[in-house]
């Protein structure tokens, strides 16, 4: 077989890729050897930042194939016809620990997807949980540094992670959620994936609908013990990333069926907690499913780097017909996201292939930059509004325009009959067997019970009481006898 010859990275050949020069048998090495200083500062350079969330990851390529009529809702293209397929890529994520951490751990995982669709890429960047700790984003950075490494410790502090949660009543829903069963999936195809915020639909006739996506996992959920996650994650820290690679190989093409609830624009006002509010669900009962569609993945990237790692998802990148909600948090993501990949991956991130629109092109007049590879015609213009034939906007708004009222400053959420903190957490805690809300009682006490500081205990105690009295007490007698024995 005949190989390709080796070369430098400017295409010059290379004699020998086992022997540095040197200045004669056994002596020092020449600075002339281009080949070696080359190899070892490329080398040098092979990191980038890693994300400062989700960095541990798997991605894949699929489609998003429509299977019910939605078109009352958004006039979303990719939506709009039983049968129309869109190419998709979607990355996987645990969230709190760096790279290296391991798969199997009681953490969220995300569930971030990018359709590539014929009205440029549209991208939805959610989690396998429906809800959330917090509700406004000036929260995230120090709830992250909670949930993270700490700073002196270097590890994760039980101290912290309980310390922040004491303050933030909010989390109550999705800390029962977390600790609970659904707290460590089996596999990322064994999960289900939600938009978790509330989104806006604008359909062709201008009428709104603020809407949640529910991906509904074909192949059943499964879920670890927190003694099945323990092994599993010293014996293969990978493990989803195993599953995932070796079940897309063996051509099991994962899917999950897409469902939405839909609440017309009127409601919101006047229901009984605010739609916008990341800490809780739409009852069914309230907001049936509809069925949309179907997600399947069917391919592996050549290249983990390339694809996954430089893989750039943002939720402020919409297509007409889809459009953001007043949701503070999902507000305060529209701006971190790609600030974070100006950050990781440079300006020009969005010019990678795995980024790129693949059914639609983009043009505009932003240029240069770093590494930027994109070429132009010779002489298209670089400014606009310009007398030439470069691209020009289309007057159509892509979302449907919000009334808003009152005057700027830091408000709290607009008050609903029913807003507090703890109502849902107590809902979710009633639906549990008794074997569930054991599992759940001993997940908190195993990390409650750590904590060093005993009004950070009794707080954490009072949000459990808050939402189920029997919840809160199961969980105190369970610390107690922890912290005893
Ligand atoms: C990743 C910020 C809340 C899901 C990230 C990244 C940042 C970030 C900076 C890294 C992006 C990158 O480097 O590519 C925030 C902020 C939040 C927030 C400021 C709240 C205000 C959420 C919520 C969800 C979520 C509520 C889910 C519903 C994700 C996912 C990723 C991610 C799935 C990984 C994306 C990927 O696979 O590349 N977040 N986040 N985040 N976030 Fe958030």
């Amino acid at each position: 077989m005949s190989k390709p010859t080796l070369t430098t990275e400017s295409g010059a050949p290379i004699a020998d890729n086992q022997n540095s020069s040197s200045a004669g048998i056994g002596g020092p090495l020449l600075l002339q050897d281009q080949h070696l200083l080359e190899k070892l500062a490329r080398f040098n350079r092979e990191r980038i930042p890693e994300r400062v969330v989700h960095a541990r990851g798997s991605g894949a390529y699929g489609y998003f194939e429509v299977t019910d009529d939605v078109s009352a809702y958004t006039h979303a293209h990719f939506l709009g016809e039983v049968g129309r397929r869109t190419e998709t890529f979607i990355r996987f994520s645990t969230v709190a620990d760096n790279l290296g951490g391991p798969d199997a751990a009681r953490d969220p995982r995300g569930f971030a997807l990018k359709f590539y669709t014929e009205e440029g890429n549209y991208d939805l960047v959610g989690n396998n949980t429906p809800v959330f700790f917090i509700k406004d984003p000036l929260k995230f950075p120090d709830f992250i540094h909670s949930q993270k490494r700490d700073p002196f410790t270097g590890k994760q502090e039980p101290d912290n992670v309980w310390d922040f949660w004491a303050h933030s009543p909010e989390a109550t829903h999705q800390v029962t959620w977390l600790m609970g069963d659904r707290g460590i999936p089996a596999s990322y195809r064994h999960m289900n994936g939600y938009g978790s915020h509330t989104y806006q639909w604008t359909n062709a006739d201008g009428e709104v609908f603020f809407v949640k996506y529910h991906f509904k996992t074909n192949q059943g959920i499964r879920c670890l013990s927190s003694e099945q996650g323990a092994e599993l994650a010293g014996k293969d820290p990978n493990s989803h990333q195993t599953d995932l690679l070796q079940s897309i190989e063996r051509g099991a093409r994962p899917s999950w069926t897409l469902h939405v609830q839909v609440m017309p624009a009127a409601d919101a006002a006047d229901y009984r907690f605010n739609p916008f509010d990341l800490t809780k669900v739409w009852p069914h009962k309230d907001y049936p499913l509809q069925r949309v569609g179907r997600l399947v993945l069917d391919r592996n990237p050549d290249n983990v780097f390339a694809e996954v790692e430089q893989a750039a998802f943002s939720p402020n990148n919409f297509v007409p017909g889809i459009g953001p909600s007043p949701d503070k948090m999902l507000q305060g993501r529209l701006f971190a996201y790609a600030d974070a990949h100006r950050y990781r991956l440079g300006v020009n991130h969005t010019q990678l292939a795995v980024n790129a629109p693949k059914a639609a092109k983009a043009a505009n007049y932003g240029r240069d930059g770093l590494m930027a590879s994109n070429a132009y015609d010779r002489h298209a213009k670089n400014y606009e509004p310009n007398s030439y034939d470069g691209p020009a906007e289309t007057g159509a708004a892509l979302s449907a325009p919000r009334p808003v009222t009152g005057h700027t400053g830091t408000h709290e959420a607009p008050a609903h009959s029913k807003d507090d903190d703890f109502f849902q957490a107590g809902e979710l805690y009633r639906l549990m067997s008794e074997e569930e809300k054991g599992r759940l009682v001993a997940n908190i006490a195993g990390g409650l019970s750590q904590v060093s500081h005993e009004a950070v205990v009794e707080k954490n105690i009072a949000h459990f009481s808050a939402a189920d009295t029997e919840y809160g007490q199961r969980v105190e007698d369970a610390v107690r006898a922890l912290q005893e024995g």
